[in-house]
């Protein structure tokens, strides 16, 4: 790396431990989130500082794994040099704390020398010692878009699917901001309320700032993690969500008093900034698949008292202003937050998640009356969910006609994840 990152958090050999046994973890395919949660519970010793670490570590390791083991290759340890996974897991730690942190040699041995961490375990501390101590020119082929995707540590297939609807040039900025940590973005409650309590929050002691692209957007600035147990958080006043997210709930253009089905709504997080933006005299109705989804939007929505929200086992469609369909993605946009799915998605699982798209989009069309508007967005990048579904959509609903032109969010643009929404209307 040019330049060492800042890292978040501690690091400690403890932490080492945990942050090497999560991403053992993920490779045998938990989900990331998962893999951090169970070992931070199984280091429940750990402090705040390391804790933070090891989430970080632990996305990090996803993040960067090619270009890692592209590394470990220059230096003569490719993973398929080394005896056993937990080999090559504490070798990608070591290179990453080196490479992408700057930590030196002697620092990384304090983290993973032995004895420990994780067992079994084959690899002596001298290979780490005399690995890192190389001076080593990566080599990422000639071809630029299998460059580009080395580099910035993507599948070529996957930045290949990007490289075709990124903005001319921007490619590099693309896969660079999906490896960025993300700030922690909320949306200030009520509605307008944000220019009074930004002061309050200043003053606490929050490093907050206002986003000017959503009307009630806050952003922190910094590590400032225990705004999450402030009483702002307790009350409701903030909820979190991503900048992307905010701007595509805010392209249903929600009015007092409207009646909105959110068909696909998960937790809940797009079916509590609905329903401030149709207020009580309004209705806002809660869908999903998922039945642990669903519990966890009711226990939100009925936490916040949000007595016009309800999720009723098949909500009228006949009766929508306007439908929200946040549906099931590869969540290409935001990577950032869930790197190792850049290594779980593969071509026939997008193929999938179009048809299953196409699905519900026509479910949603042959249920709504004339007039009615139906939102359909999704956090994925790639052209073949997105504009892709929409056009094969609309080719075979002639009922259904674009309202206005479609929502693109790009991540390194702004710092609020990649999310795309188009209008529709059924006439
Ligand atoms: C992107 S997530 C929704 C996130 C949510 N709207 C939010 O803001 O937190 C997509 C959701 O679609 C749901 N889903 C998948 N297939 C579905 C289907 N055929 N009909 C309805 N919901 C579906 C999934 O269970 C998942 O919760």
């Amino acid at each position: 790396m040019d330049t060492p990152r800042p890292i978040v958090g501690r690091a400690s050999k403890p932490g080492a431990v945990a942050v090497i046994e999560a991403h053992l973890a993920v490779l045998k395919g938990k989900p990331l989130r998962a893999a951090i949660s169970e070992a931070l519970q199984k280091h429940a010793s750990l402090g705040g500082n390391d804790r933070r670490f090891v989430a970080f570590a632990v996305r990090e390791l996803s993040r960067h794994m090619r270009r890692l083991d592209l590394s470990a290759k220059a230096r003569g340890r490719a993973p398929s040099t080394l005896a056993l996974p937990e080999d090559q897991a504490i070798f990608r730690y070591a290179l990453w704390r080196h490479e992408f942190t700057g930590a030196d040699v002697n620092r990384v041995l304090v983290e993973v020398g032995l004895p420990g961490p994780v067992r079994p375990r084959s690899m002596p501390d001298a290979v780490v010692r005399e690995a890192l101590s190389k001076d080593v020119v990566l080599d990422f082929g000639d071809d630029p878009l299998d460059r580009a995707a080395a580099k910035h540590s993507f599948p070529t297939w996957l930045a290949t699917a990007i490289a075709q609807v990124a903005p001319e040039g921007e490619l590099e900025a693309v896969l660079e901001a999906l490896n960025r940590e993300p700030f922690v973005t909320m949306k200030v409650r009520p509605n307008g309320s944000r220019d009074e309590l930004l002061p309050t929050l200043l003053q606490a002691g929050f490093p907050v700032r206002a986003c000017d692209e959503s009307p009630d957007a806050i952003q922190l600035t910094d590590e400032g993690r225990a705004i999450f147990d402030s009483r702002w958080m307790k009350e409701g006043r903030l909820l979190v969500m991503d900048l992307g997210s905010q701007l595509l709930a805010g392209l249903c253009r929600a009015q007092p008093g409207q009646t909105i089905v959110d068909w696909c709504a998960g937790a809940g997080g797009k079916t509590i900034f609905l329903a401030d933006a149709v207020g009580p005299t309004g209705r806002v109705y809660g869908h999903d698949l998922s039945a642990k989804r669903l519990a966890e939007a009711k226990s939100r929505t009925g936490e916040l008292k949000l007595r016009h929200v309800s999720f009723p086992k098949e909500p009228r469609l006949d009766l929508a202003h306007l439908v929200l369909i946040d549906a099931p993605c590869s969540g290409t946009g935001t990577l950032a937050r869930e790197p190792d799915q850049k290594w779980k998605l593969t071509k026939a699982k997008v193929a999938e998640l179009t048809k299953t798209q196409l699905e519900i989009l026509d479910t949603v069309a042959r249920g709504v009356k004339p007039g009615t508007v139906i939102v359909y967005g999704t956090c994925s990048l790639l052209k073949d969910e997105n504009e892709g579904v929409v056009e094969r959509f609309l080719a075979t609903h002639p009922d259904v006609v674009a309202d206005g032109p479609a929502l693109r969010v790009w991540p390194h643009r702004l710092d609020g994840g990649g999310f795309f929404g188009a209008r529709l209307v059924k006439r």
